[in-house]
């Protein structure tokens, strides 16, 4: 099994970033992502931009911006899923099948939504006036996001933890409906050490309050930018208390414990606010130096970026991809080739669409061992009428392969198109398929029927 912890999440491309984005996301995920025991995903959210954001230019020009400053900070894409979420249109269509689970009166009850309808209502106007209905369906392509992956932790901000939950909700429902541990349930990781910028008002650095100081300013406008955050009227050789600065506090977030506790004591001396200011924009300026001129490089070359998003989305398809291939199944989205009456079903059709059919359908798959001309055992999966579905990998004993074709017929494997198309059980190749994809699905999924039929059957014996 894959025993890493997958770690997922989505940057909305509406902005220009700013230093509060820096010390708040990018910083703490790039950091993350390094831990040899996660694997991480990170994603520009750019359809959930759509639901805020009606200006293409702007849409076009955030995704720059956000995915140059996520690289030029050390984000590796070969080591992390880094990817477009609109690359993915696995993602809008698990958002129907998720749509679909997913009762209205939840989505009535999301914090955005309702203070949209609230602030309707206070003007006395029709509650969900000026409201589009992807404010209202924001949780679910949200859901589909972090479900299609299977994340099991999503660092996000205070203000999102309803959404997780949500799809916590969302997922638990389809696992409930359609019987089966499809989903994996996400948590919301709150990271309690990351520092809220202050802004250049006090309040929280936020494109909300306008109080921001973006990213990449060039050094000269950067320290401008620091010369005008607001501070208390005391004099040069006051001493000061760090402690209600915003200026001390904004240190803070860029320097190590050591220069903090320097910076404390300058406080304490009375160090005049120009001093501090000029002080705080050459730590800031030292940390971001390097990062803007990749940057620069970066944002001036938009194909460059845009490799690495088709290369990511690729990657990250071949997740999504065979995710929505079960999940597809799962709902009744099958190929017909693979009809069978189920047994519900047998009574109303067996007799209305005669018998071949169900004669057909009767025929269960089967296993077969062999041992190969190098002495290594295998097995085949047949088809009902002996065609090979699947030829099983290598194994040194005869009881290894009797082993995998136990946890075949319990587990369904995932089906790939990796290099030449395969089965797969906890991220290793159990077998290669030699029939069409729907073609060896329907068997497998015929198999653990017969094997959940068995179990079930065991069970009511009281075995
Ligand atoms: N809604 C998130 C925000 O505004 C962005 C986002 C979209 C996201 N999809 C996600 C975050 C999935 C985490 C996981 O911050």
């Amino acid at each position: 099994m894959n025993s890493k912890t997958r770690s997922l999440t989505g940057i909305t491309t509406t902005g220009t970033p700013h230093l509060g984005n820096y010390v708040g996301a990018i910083r703490p995920a790039i950091a993350a992502s390094h831990n040899p025991g996660a694997e991480s995903f990170y994603f520009l959210a750019d359809y959930h931009a759509l639901v805020k954001c009606d200006d293409p230019a702007r849409v076009q020009q955030s995704t720059l911006e956000i995915a140059a400053s996520w690289l030029a900070c050390g984000l590796d894409p070969e080591k992390v899923y880094f990817y477009r979420q609109s690359d993915i249109p696995e993602i809008p269509e698990l958002t129907w099948l998720l749509t679909c689970v997913t009762a209205k009166g939840l989505l009535n009850r999301a914090h955005a939504y309702k203070a949209a309808t609230d602030e309707n209502r206070e003007k006395g106007e029709d509650p969900d006036a000026g409201i589009n209905a992807g404010l209202y369906m924001y949780p679910v392509l949200m859901a589909a996001d972090i479900l299609i992956f299977q994340a099991h932790k999503v660092p996000v901000g205070r203000d999102q933890i309803q959404h997780i939950e949500m799809a916590r909700d969302i997922g638990q429902r389809f696992n409930h409906i359609y019987g089966g541990e499809y989903f994996t349930l996400p948590e919301a990781a709150i990271e309690d050490n990351v520092a809220t910028l202050p802004g250049l008002d006090g309040r929280k650095m936020s494109k909300s309050y306008n109080n921001t100081i973006p990213l990449w300013l060039p050094a000269k406008d950067l320290r401008k930018a620091i010369l005008g955050i607001v501070t208390n009227s005391q004099a040069p050789g006051e001493p000061k208390n760090p402690d209600e600065s915003h200026i001390f506090s904004i240190y803070q977030a860029f320097a190590d414990p050591l220069r903090t506790a320097m910076m404390r004591a300058e406080f304490e001396r009375g160090i005049a606010w120009g001093d501090a200011k000029q002080l705080l924009f050459e730590l800031i300026n030292t940390e971001l130096e390097e990062k803007r001129n990749a940057y620069e490089v970066l944002v001036s070359n938009p194909s460059i970026i845009e490799d690495r998003l088709q290369s990511g989305a690729t990657k990250a398809r071949v997740l999504a991809g065979s995710m929505m291939e079960k999940l597809r199944h799962a709902v009744g989205l099958r190929s017909l080739r693979s009809f069978r009456p189920t047994p519900a079903e047998s009574g109303v059709g067996a007799t209305a669409t005669g018998s071949i059919q169900s004669l057909q359908a009767a025929k269960a798959p089967y296993f077969a061992q062999f041992k190969d001309d190098h002495g290594k055992f295998s097995f085949k999966l047949f088809d009902g009428n002996g065609n090979v579905l699947l030829i099983g990998a290598t194994f040194d004993s005869p009881r290894d392969a009797g082993q995998i074709i136990a946890s075949i017929k319990q587990q369904s494997p995932l089906l790939t198109d990796g290099s030449g198309m395969q089965a797969m059980i906890g991220g290793s190749v159990v077998g290669e398929l030699k029939l069409s994809k729907p073609d060896v699905q329907a068997a497998l999924d015929q198999l653990r029927d017969m094997e959940t039929s068995k179990k079930n059957a065991a069970a009511a014996q009281g075995k």
